[in-house]
């Protein structure tokens, strides 16, 4: 049995009303051919703003991501049994978010995105007690995180609602998937400065790192869900579903 319980912790503003259609919301008609590439086209202009940060609608500038703290626990017989955290979060990378796919359901609405990151580099400062493949881990101290030709497919569940004469988007749930084509990292002060144990084992998390990735998938598709709807909620709350597509029937 495998028990997953994660919290990721980011600042929360208000929502702050209705904005008028920003300049990089392009608006796609779903009954017109061409919606798939039109869509595409509009999520990647979205994702080429948003990580500057909007303050219109209270968003911190997402490239770097500050994340203040993410609590992994997880328990069980797989290969990873972990209770850590990473606080003083930092993720570069999202400024460069290739956006190879979407398409929205035309009777739910719920939208189907295919990203892609060349990179991304998460710092922080880790607590961490458990075992990773046969590795047993003790810590506590600086680490980075980086990983390479990450491919996300996110399944965004939606319902839409009307106010103040538009459309909204409720983001109730997204489902990630995704895989790595790389991964270094490095977590310091590995069993109490211990040096020769800490190279060795850090040594063997990077010779290894694809089972390393492997077993901690879940936790990350988790860490991915949690940050991604905190931030599509901040978006979709505050710009209306009808500036991205033109033709929502009622
Ligand atoms: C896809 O959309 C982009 C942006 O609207 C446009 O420039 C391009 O010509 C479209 N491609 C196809 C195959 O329709
Ligand atoms: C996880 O670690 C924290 C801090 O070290 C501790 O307070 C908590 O009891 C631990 N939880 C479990 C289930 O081991
Ligand atoms: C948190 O990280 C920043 C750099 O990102 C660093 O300047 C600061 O000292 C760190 N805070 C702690 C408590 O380590
Ligand atoms: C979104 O939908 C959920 C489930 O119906 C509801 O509990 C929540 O209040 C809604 N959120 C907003 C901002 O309308």
């Amino acid at each position: 049995m495998l028990r997953t319980s994660l919290l990721v912790c980011l600042f929360l503003h208000l929502a702050l009303g209705v904005i008028e259609q920003p300049d990089y919301v392009k608006t796609c008609f779903k009954n017109q051919p061409g919606f798939i590439n039109c869509s595409t086209h509009a999520v990647q202009a979205l994702f080429n703003a948003i990580p500057r940060g909007e303050p219109r609608i209270g968003l911190d500038p997402l490239d770097p991501l500050k994340v203040p703290k993410i609590k992994i626990l997880q328990g069980g017989g797989g290969p990873v049994t972990v209770n850590a955290s990473l606080t003083n979060v930092t993720v570069l990378g999202f400024g460069k978010t290739q956006v190879l796919y979407n398409s929205v359901d035309p009777v739910t609405y719920d939208f189907l995105t295919k990203l892609r990151l060349e990179r991304l580099r998460i710092d922080g400062l880790y607590e961490l007690l458990g075992r990773i493949l046969v590795i047993p881990l003790r810590g506590k101290g600086n680490c980075w995180f980086d990983a390479k030709n990450i491919d996300i497919v996110a399944k965004s569940d939606v319902i839409l609602e009307k106010r103040d004469g538009f459309h909204f988007y409720n983001v109730t749930a997204i489902h990630v998937k995704f895989s790595i084509g790389g991964l270094k990292l490095h977590m310091y002060n590995l069993f109490d400065g211990i040096k020769a144990l800490e190279d060795s084992t850090n040594a063997y998390l990077n010779a290894n790192w694809r089972p390393v990735a492997e077993s901690l998938n879940p936790i990350l598709s988790k860490t991915i869900e949690d940050i991604m709807i905190d931030i599509l909620r901040k978006v979709f709350d505050n710009i209306p579903a009808d500036y991205f597509i033109g033709d929502i029937e009622d």
